[in-house]
């Protein structure tokens, strides 16, 4: 069995003890250093979001930083996420980094990874797994605290206008089924539903987080029903969608509109319509995990256990506060 991290810290060393010998008789040798091989299983690339995380992946985990990546894009399938995951193990990887489509269903190509001796890095969405050793470490968000941060900014929202109390007709427009940052954020929004008997959900509708999907479901939905107070999209691809569907029956929305928009991830796009009034509140969703990865994986390198979950920070950015230069400072 190949134990984690050993073969890179003795071959350094039996590096420094020939590079000396050399040194010592007055020669000196090309110093070779062996690339760092990683398995990245991308889940798919349905949003902005998503191809930002896996430029920032991509670019953390090159060549130049002492990696050789194998990259898989699951084209948002599970079944296509175990069989890289297969393969890497095949290929003999030094780590395996998945990004899950959803929290069940990995129990047995974990158990395969680890017989294989390779560790697990899980980033963004969390695994269901009742045996944690079966990876490392995760890195990602507290996509429930985004939720919490939606809801508060919401209750914020309805008493400054005076609104708190009043009957409040919620469309909401959720991610795939199954995903951490779908049961998170909807967490948030239905424990709201319990404590505001006056909110009422009238549609949920499975928009998989793409705006295409949603675009769709939306422009279904409002065939038979307009009255809608808010609308709580679950990404902003999604909230793209309806958006969409809105302005083509023909409604109004933002800030100085009928529908509420709160939309999550705050990617570059959504901040713009964000300033421009059209988006309400975006709650942020950090993809930028590429250097946290690098990171987690140098400590393992070095003999290190790394933390086993790893938050990320956020903030909500909302229509009247955000700024041109807050924009400008977007990555993503
Ligand atoms: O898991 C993070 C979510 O996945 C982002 O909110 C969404 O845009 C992405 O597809």
């Amino acid at each position: 069995m190949k134990k984690p991290g050993m073969i890179h810290l003795f071959l350094p060393v039996m590096l420094l003890m020939a590079l000396s010998v050399l040194a010592a008789c007055g020669k000196t040798a090309p110093v070779e250093t062996r690339l760092i091989r990683v398995g990245f299983s991308q889940l798919g690339s349905e949003s902005d979001w998503r191809l930002a995380n896996t430029r920032s992946m991509t670019a953390a985990l090159s060549e130049e930083n002492g990696f050789e990546l194998l990259f898989d894009n699951a084209k948002q399938r599970q079944e296509n996420q175990l069989l890289a995951i297969r393969n890497f193990i095949q290929e003999e990887v030094d780590y395996i980094v998945l990004a899950p489509i959803m929290e069940s269903g990995w129990e047995d190509v974990l158990q395969e990874a680890k017989g294989a001796g390779i560790p697990v890095i899980i980033v963004d969405r969390q695994i269901s797994v009742e045996d944690e050793d079966l990876y490392s470490c995760w890195v990602g968000s507290d996509f429930r605290e985004e939720g919490e941060l939606a809801i508060r900014w919401l209750e914020a929202f309805l008493q400054q206008h005076s609104r708190a109390g009043e009957p409040l007709r919620i469309l909401h427009i959720q991610g795939t089924e199954g995903a951490t940052a779908q049961i998170g954020r909807t967490a948030a929004l239905e424990h709201a539903i319990r404590r505001h008997p006056e909110w009422e959900i009238i549609g949920v509708l499975p928009g998989e987080y793409t705006e295409a999907k949603s675009y769709e479901l939306v422009r279904d939905f409002l065939k038979t029903e307009q009255d809608i107070d808010v609308i709580y999209s679950e990404n902003d691809n999604m909230s793209f969608g309806a958006m969409q569907a809105l302005e083509e029956a023909g409604l109004s929305y933002g800030s100085d509109g009928c529908v509420t928009i709160i939309s999550f991830d705050a990617v570059h796009d959504a901040l713009q319509l964000c300033l421009e009034g059209k988006i309400n509140a975006c709650v942020e969703c950090n993809p930028l995990h590429g250097p946290r990865v690098s990171a987690l994986i140098q400590q393992m390198e070095n003999g290190k256990t790394p933390e086993k979950r790893n938050y990320v920070e956020e903030t909500l950015f909302q229509a009247d506060t955000l700024t041109e230069e807050q924009l400008r400072e977007r990555e993503y």
